[in-house]
């Protein structure tokens, strides 16, 4: 496998830098066992689909899936679906709960809430009424997903040459062959019903007339980016919320103003409950899933008047920066929202965590 050299961005003007020149088609190393997996099945793949594919494929997968998600509008629509899985997990916290101690440390239905989110929303299915085993299943076949990708991409290349001989390579087949089943099947049953509230994958199939076989990939990837993603933020902010008495005192003060207890959630209240959303952003700041971005440079760029040639892989480290004190983060080892109020004292700090 070809080596590739490292660059390392710490400094966020040299992110900004970089990532302006990113062109039309960034370029992502990654993913690519499983563009092999998906390219050796043309009967059921297009293409290796949005996570996989780069230049113009990933272009085209993008274009067809980002106008309706970045929609405002089917944003707002959606935040009252999700309502419903919201609720069971909160009724559910205390299950999440490590014996003894005021951490979050049991992460089974913290998983099925995020696994819950994503269902409902391209599947429109309610988690909570599936079976245990099914729900099992999926978890457990999403993580192994997520380990054969990471082990494929970090930890062996025997897939390259020996893809049969490669563990990770046999967990990602596996594991991937069962949510194709699960997902195609889901599209199949929910195109022949009449008035399905899967709005995006009507939308997608109906009006757009995308390709049966792009949704259903798009759909096992985002069951994938949603997993770990949104239950390590939410098992975190759980624990800050739970540590900071003040906080938490605050944030029941600001629901309790704007939400009451029969109300379902809706974009205005979101749009309303600043605090909260202070506390996300802090989180994510703090402990934020994933270290950066990573590209591979495929012409020549310039940063801070150096050079860098094509075949560099770039990761912008943005966990270090969000703990650096000299952009405007005092006491970056706190748990302090507030400092979001002020956000726009630091120009950087919209650039690194909302590209
Ligand atoms: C805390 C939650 C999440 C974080 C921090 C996060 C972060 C990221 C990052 C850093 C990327 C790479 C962007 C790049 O290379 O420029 C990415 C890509 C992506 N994520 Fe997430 N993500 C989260 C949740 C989700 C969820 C819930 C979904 C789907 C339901 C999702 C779907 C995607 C997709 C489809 C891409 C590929 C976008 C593209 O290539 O154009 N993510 N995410």
């Amino acid at each position: 496998m070809k080596n590739h050299s490292i660059l390392h961005l710490f400094d966020p003007k040299d992110v900004e830098t970089f990532v302006r020149q990113d062109g039309k088609y960034p370029f992502r190393r990654s993913h690519r066992a499983s563009l092999k997996y998906r390219l050796d099945r043309p009967e059921l793949y297009l293409d290796g689909g949005l996570f996989c594919e780069n230049e113009p494929s990933w272009y085209r997968q993008r274009n067809q899936f980002h106008q309706r998600l970045l929609s405002i509008q089917q944003v707002a629509a959606n935040i009252e679906k999700l309502d419903e899985v919201n609720h069971a997990l909160i009724d559910q916290i205390d299950n999440c709960l490590e014996k003894n101690r005021n951490t979050i440390g049991n992460f089974q239905a913290i998983y099925m809430w995020a696994l819950g989110s994503t269902l409902k929303l391209f599947l429109d299915l309610n988690v909570y009424k599936l079976e245990d085993e099914l729900v099992r299943t999926l978890i457990q076949e999403l993580h192994n997903s997520l380990t054969g990708t990471d082990g494929t991409e970090i930890k062996s290349n025997k897939w390259l040459k020996q893809p049969s001989k490669c563990p990770y390579y046999g967990m990602l087949e596996q594991s991937q062959e069962v949510l194709y089943r699960f997902v195609s099947e889901q599209v199949e049953q929910r195109k022949t019903e009449s008035a399905s509230n899967a709005l995006y994958l009507s939308d997608w199939l109906f009006k757009d007339h995308l390709k049966q076989s792009d949704v259903i990939s798009f759909i096992i990837d985002t069951l994938m980016a949603g997993l770990h993603t949104t239950s390590y933020t939410v098992a975190n902010l759980l624990n800050h919320i739970a540590n900071e008495k003040a906080i938490r005192d605050s944030l029941q003060k600001e629901i309790q103003e704007f939400l009451s207890v029969q109300e379902s959630i809706t974009k205005h209240h979101i749009d309303k409950l600043r605090s909260l959303r202070s506390c996300l952003k802090e989180t994510m700041r703090l402990n934020p899933v994933l270290i950066g971005t990573g590209r591979l440079t495929t012409e020549k760029l310039v940063v801070r008047n150096y050079e860098i040639t094509a075949n560099i892989i770039v990761i912008t480290q943005n966990q270090v920066i969000s703990l650096n004190e000299t952009l405007n983060f005092y006491e970056p080892n706190k748990f302090k929202p507030e400092r979001w109020f002020h956000y726009r004292t630091c120009p950087h700090l919209t650039i690194w965590i909302w590209s």
